[in-house]
């Protein structure tokens, strides 16, 4: 039987395009919220012996969690053969280390939540930064797929001269990533974080690269603090306008907003979470990570 794909609301497109790359179905689903503010939960597809796949991008990922984990438990109780989560953005895995005493180390709370009602998770360049990888924190087979191929076309069929440039340390390897495919320099400039909101970055040699255009290349915006210091050092400096792109646009509160104010040419994200800035489309990538973890029968 072909594999089944359930979509968390939002997710309908990416979901559509898992079903049709991979030979699926997009099962009939009833998803809402009682009045008291409880989940209902109505699967309207036969289930009994199917391979399922639940689609859940996972950025404000607190009021998904009830409906993803009451969704599975109904694919299970109604009889499914397996039950996989597609996560384009995976939650949580920021907190990766108790950094003042008393935190909680949250990264493995919630994978090892994620690990006891799923078989096996596909995402989008996780946030891995003193994780190694997530077969560190997850206990069932997790594919992460890169999207760098995908920014560096981007960026070829897009930017003459671009200078890629990761924002921080931790960017470096996405940056690097996409600089090596595209064929492009690349820098990467030293961050200190004062806050949540409150960000300084230090900047790479001006008169050097006068003439290229700085691509600012991250894997999550979130508060835009970090691409707005740097945006704002690029155009302080009388360089090009930088393009910003990043994997995940999350754009927390008035990011967008306050990022776009710092003037960039171009703010570009991946679809993983749908937003106005998406310009490259992973579904195929994901597609590719899912033939080879769901069975077809
Ligand atoms: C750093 O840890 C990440 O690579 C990003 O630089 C960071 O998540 C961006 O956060 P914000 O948009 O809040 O500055």
């Amino acid at each position: 039987m072909t594999p089944l794909f359930l979509p968390l609301p939002g997710n309908e497109a990416m979901t559509a395009g898992l079903a049709a790359a991979c030979g699926g179905a997009v099962a009939a689903l009833e998803l809402r919220r009682f009045p008291d503010g409880e989940t209902y939960v109505r699967v309207d597809t036969p289930v009994a012996g199917r391979h399922a796949a639940i689609v859940a991008t996972l950025d404000r990922p607190d009021p998904k969690i009830a409906p993803l984990l009451l969704l599975a438990a109904t694919l299970r109780d109604l009889g499914a053969s397996s039950v996989g989560l597609v996560a384009p953005y995976l939650a949580y895995m920021r907190q990766d280390a108790r950094f003042r005493p008393g935190e909680g180390i949250t990264s493995e709370y919630f994978a090892r939540l994620v690990s006891n009602t799923f078989d096996w998770l596909v995402t989008v360049d996780p946030h891995l930064h003193r994780h190694e990888s997530l077969d560190a924190v997850y206990s069932v087979p997790a594919r992460a797929v890169q999207a760098a191929p995908l920014m560096a076309r981007w960026i070829s069929g897009n930017i003459a001269q671009p200078l890629l440039v990761g924002p921080d340390a931790e960017s470096a390897q996405w940056a690097g990533a996409v600089a090596a495919e595209a064929d492009a320099p690349f820098e990467v400039l030293s961050k200190v974080r004062r806050g949540d909101r409150e960000v300084e970055v230090s900047l790479p040699s001006a008169d050097r690269w006068r003439g290229r255009t700085p691509v600012l290349v991250d894997d999550i915006v979130s508060t835009a603090r970090t691409m707005i210091a740097a945006t704002r050092h690029f155009v302080a400096a009388g360089m090009a306008k930088p393009v910003c792109i990043a994997v995940h646009g999350i754009f927390a509160g008035d990011a967008y907003d306050a990022l776009a104010a710092a003037g960039p040419a171009r703010i570009v994200t991946c679809n993983t979470i749908i937003h106005p800035s998406n310009a490259i489309d992973v579904t195929d990538l994901v597609a590719g990570a899912l033939r080879g973890l769901v069975p077809r029968s």
